[in-house]
């Protein structure tokens, strides 16, 4: 946004606006929800020091290395270095043929946790499951989104599309109503921004804390009174494919800050 207001005003003040028409890209795309953020906001993403999702990603660093279940085995035993993870993420949702659907990142960390280490699956919300959904997602930072919605995925991108079009509520109002037509207008004290995925899991000021996509999705589906799904259920996972797809080319950003 910033970089398109730049080159809209440096070129009329040069009187190159023809120009401009002619050389710019023909898709534009879509703008994190940090473009839309406050300056003080995006400081604080900016310097790991001072985002205080960084406290979650200290938690996902520990467990990482923390022998857990029956089998005596951490993430590390198989996995060996975090870095082992770069770029893993931006291909999540992913298809799973044992599970015949979608696996979220937190439905393959919990597989891992269940039948390789034969330990406890943690809760969708636990400070645990954020920190390690956050500490992998950060390994991708600054890589494009790029998740397949072919073959045996394309029915549950149907899915998705299909809830994120949907009426709902006693407010009868879908995802696109706010994210697709209004993006940049004000709505009570927040701008609405295209409601990406690529900065989740995120500390919003408003919690006070670090919180996944899904409880995201949550909040949007109680603000405008429609009943909210489970964190991880099928329908918020599709969504959740829908939704990255759409952002597919946008830089990870995780733990992004939002007010
Ligand atoms: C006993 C070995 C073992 C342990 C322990 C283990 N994993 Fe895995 N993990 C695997 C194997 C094998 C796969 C690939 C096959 C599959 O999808 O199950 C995998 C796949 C993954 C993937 C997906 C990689 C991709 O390219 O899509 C992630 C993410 C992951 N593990 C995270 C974790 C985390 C986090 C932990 C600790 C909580 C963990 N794993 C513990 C063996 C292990
Ligand atoms: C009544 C308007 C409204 C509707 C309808 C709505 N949202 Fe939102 N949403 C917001 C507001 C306001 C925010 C906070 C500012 C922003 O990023 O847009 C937000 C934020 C988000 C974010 C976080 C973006 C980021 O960068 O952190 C996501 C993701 C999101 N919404 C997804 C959805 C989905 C999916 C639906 C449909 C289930 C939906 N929203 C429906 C108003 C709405």
């Amino acid at each position: 946004m910033k970089y398109t207001k730049y080159v809209a005003s440096a070129a009329g003040l040069l009187g190159l606006g023809a120009l401009l028409v002619a050389c710019s890209p023909a898709e534009p795309k879509l703008e994190s929800g940090y473009d839309f953020a406050t300056p003080e906001t995006q400081a604080m993403q900016d310097d790991d020091f001072s985002n205080p999702g960084f406290m979650w990603v200290d938690i996902g660093a520990e467990e990482w290395a923390t022998v857990d279940g029956e089998a005596g085995k951490s993430c590390e035993s198989c996995h060996g270095d975090l870095s082992t993870m770069k770029g893993v993420t931006t291909s999540y949702p992913k298809y799973n043929a044992d599970d015949k659907k979608m696996r979220a990142l937190q439905h393959q960390i919990n597989n891992c946790r269940t039948e390789q280490m034969k330990a406890k699956a943690w809760k969708w919300e636990s400070d645990q499951m954020l920190g390690m959904s956050a500490i992998i997602k950060n390994q991708s930072k600054g890589m494009p989104l790029n998740v397949s919605i072919k073959g045996e995925a394309a029915p549950f991108y149907e899915k998705g599309k299909e809830f994120y079009f949907q009426r709902r509520g006693t407010l009868d109002m879908a995802c696109k109503h706010c994210h697709i037509d209004y993006p940049g207008v004000k709505i009570r004290a927040e701008v609405l921004s295209n409601g990406l995925p690529n900065g989740f899991p995120t500390y919003r000021l408003k919690w006070q804390k670090l919180g996944s996509l899904h409880r995201r999705f949550r909040g949007c589906n109680s603000n405008i009174r429609a009943e909210p799904y489970e964190r991880g259920s099928e329908e918020y996972t599709n969504l959740e494919l829908f939704l990255t797809h759409r952002a597919n080319g946008v830089a990870v950003e995780s733990p992004s800050v939002r007010k």
